[in-house]
């Protein structure tokens, strides 16, 4: 019995090295660049000449897969707290989402044009503590919310990642009430043993 569980519990970390190798193979900067493909290969949420708005972009494996699949006529905008290094038709404010200061600056950036698509895979430092570690990360989507209803044009869309736990089913509810439709992702490079799925919202009522 101890021995399947081993074997078990190695196969799966083998797997997970396997997307990491993957990545560093096709020169991504990130695993998370897989589960966003998967995403736009089934739902398409992108096009050409698209304004997207990339919330937790560092290292910079989703920006990356804008930049391939937007082409440069769109407009990219990215964020994180930490830095992240230039990709081509990318432009990266760093800062701390929480702050105002950051949110500010975004909107700046955008000059009063609306995105077609907001993105978060923020997730914020986990202590391992959940009581501490979900509060944290439903604040961070919930502020992804935020500035998706200031940015957004209507029927435009927002993915973003959650972690399913308390305060889970209340967000879903408020995206349900500010989107057309709400479909749950959880995409092959996500690990199985991690709460995190992605929610895509698609519709902004405005
Ligand atoms: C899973 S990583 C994102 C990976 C990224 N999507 C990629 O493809 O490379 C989560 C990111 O959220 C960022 N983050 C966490 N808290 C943040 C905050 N308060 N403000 C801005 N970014 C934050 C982290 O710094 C981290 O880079």
């Amino acid at each position: 019995m101890a021995r399947s569980k081993t074997s078990a519990a190695w196969l799966k970390e083998h797997v997970d090295d396997v997307w990491v190798q993957k990545a560093q193979k096709d020169g991504y900067r990130s695993r998370a660049t897989y589960k966003l493909a998967e995403i736009d290969d089934k739902d398409r949420l992108f096009r050409p000449g698209m304004t997207v708005i990339d919330l937790g972009s560092a290292p910079g494996g989703w920006s990356q897969l804008l930049s391939e699949r937007l082409g440069s006529e769109g407009k990219i905008l990215a964020s994180d707290i930490l830095p992240m290094d230039a990709i081509p038709d990318v432009e990266f404010i760093q800062g701390d989402f929480t702050e105002d200061a950051i949110l500010e600056l975004l909107l700046e950036s955008m000059q009063g044009k609306q995105a077609d698509l907001v993105i978060s895979d923020m997730a914020p430092n986990l202590s391992g503590m959940n009581a501490i570690d979900q509060p944290k990360a439903m604040y961070l989507v919930e502020l992804a919310l935020d500035l998706a209803e200031q940015v957004l044009k209507p029927g435009g869309d927002l993915l973003a990642k959650v972690f399913q736990g308390e305060g889970y089913e209340d967000y879903l509810k408020l995206l349900r009430s500010r989107f057309t439709k709400v479909l749950t992702r959880k995409p092959v490079a996500s690990r199985a043993r991690s709460r995190e799925v992605y929610l895509l919202a698609r519709g902004y009522k405005g």
